[in-house]
């Protein structure tokens, strides 16, 4: 690479592309790093074609001399943290003296999977469609600061005291509130400290270890899960996920201070896809959108939910890349768009007179030619490239990848990253 310090950020919802081109990237760096969400993320991955989904642990993993790092922003369930390591395990990979924990991860426990599920429950056809893995509830224990962090497991005594109140509290909700079965201690314990011993080597400081990263000059990967419209506080709310999902969270999510940060890479996908609920202004319930689903296999990778699909979001793209000062872009599934024969794409929104916010488009020929598979920006077809011209001037930055088939070999490298 040749930045030192590389962000890599989804640029819409999530599901971007963004794991293939971490893998790429990660050739050239000594680590990579997550800094917020949890296992709600998922990257697909074939290990000596053995198919591997990934939710918590870095890509860089697959990268024998690459050094990983879980930073405090992430919120960790220890038991999917294992279940990740044993396969990764079965599959030869060798896991845990490559793999850093900060010591200030807050714990996902029991009480926040039963919590997630039953106010998404609760809320009905209101619901925000989250992985139901307890992502938002264990991020609201650590800002009501009373949740407990990977370091609370070093002391029992605490551990169980500490316990005792959130059970209490916790339980409460679920019993009275929700009419939910309530959440044993021993379950806590066998999802925490029950994996103590296997966790103590893995634990530490990912701070220091970054630092002297830094210092000796070596390359590191910001590994950013979801998308920017996820973001808690820049993002669709209240559709969205319970972390910063922009650039900006990477020094309060493992301590880097935004000084360092080299180069920002947003992954945007050719067109744009959302899981879960929320408002898409682009998306298409016709014919289109199912070809560009069946075609991009649009299923998420944690939940298996089909993708809502529809077409590319400048106009939100545009506030994307300025509130993660984006250095350049990578189009992600080109050829996904292959064989149509018109392109949309959002250039601003309109009310219209019921109140709701509709796209306005602008029309692009489409291509008959195929992008799939090609390695050089010039053999593009002449529409494809108009259609990558467009969204650069729309952007106002370059874009620098493009991706035109899953396999890492299908990329095309306009500038080094
Ligand atoms: P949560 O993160 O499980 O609380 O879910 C909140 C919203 O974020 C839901 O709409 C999820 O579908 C979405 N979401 C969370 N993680 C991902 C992801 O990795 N890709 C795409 N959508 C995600």
């Amino acid at each position: 690479m040749k930045h030192q310090n590389v962000v890599v950020i989804g640029t819409h919802w999530g599901d971007e592309g963004k794991g293939k081109i971490v893998d790429l990237l990660t050739d050239s760096v000594a680590g990579v790093v997550r800094f917020q969400g949890g296992h709600n993320a998922g990257h697909t991955l074939v290990v000596d074609g053995k198919k591997t989904v990934l939710h918590l642990i870095p890509s860089g993993i697959l990268h024998a001399d690459v050094r990983c790092f879980i930073g405090n922003g992430v919120v960790l369930s220890i038991p999917d943290l294992f279940k990740e390591i044993y396969e990764l395990e079965e599959a030869g990979v060798e896991v845990r003296n490559r793999l850093l924990l900060s010591l200030d991860c807050p714990l996902i426990m029991p009480y926040h999977i039963a919590l997630d599920q039953s106010v998404e429950r609760e809320r009905g056809n209101q619901k925000i469609g989250t992985t139901g893995r307890g992502i938002g509830p264990a991020y609201e224990d650590k800002v009501g600061r009373r949740g407990l962090r990977l370091r609370d497991l070093l002391d029992e005594a605490q551990l169980r005291f500490k316990l005792d109140g959130l059970l209490k509290q916790h339980n409460f909700m679920l019993e009275q509130y929700y009419g939910a079965e309530p959440v044993t201690l021993d379950a806590c314990m066998a999802a925490s400290i029950a994996f103590l011993e296997a966790l103590k080597p893995m634990m530490g400081d990912v701070l220091a270890e970054l630092s002297q990263l830094r210092r000796a000059g070596k390359g590191v990967l910001f590994e950013g899960a979801q998308g920017a419209l996820l973001d808690i506080d820049h993002g669709t709310y209240p559709f969205v996920t319970s972390s910063n999902t922009t650039a900006g969270a990477i020094s309060s999510g493992c301590g880097v201070g935004p000084r360092y940060l080299d180069y920002i890479l947003g992954i945007t996908k050719a067109y744009t896809t959302r899981v879960g609920e929320g408002p898409f202004p682009t998306e298409l319930h016709d014919q289109t959108g199912r070809h560009l689903a069946d075609k991009g296999h649009e299923f998420g990778a944690t939940t298996g939910r089909p993708r809502r699909c529809g077409w590319l979001d400048v106009c939100a793209l545009q506030r994307v890349v300025e509130m993660n000062s984006l250095t350049g872009l990578c189009i992600t599934k080109l050829d996904v768009l292959d064989g149509l024969d018109s392109i949309a794409i959002c250039v601003d929104y309109q009310e219209d007179n019921d109140g709701a916010i509709k796209p306005v488009y602008e029309h692009l020929p489409g291509w008959q030619g195929k992008t799939a598979s090609i390695k050089v920006y010039q053999e593009l077809p002449d529409n494809a490239r108009a259609y990558l011209d467009r969204i650069e001037a729309l952007c106002g930055i370059p874009i620098d990848l493009i991706s035109t088939g899953p396999d890492r070999s299908e990329t095309i490298v306009r500038r080094a990253i």
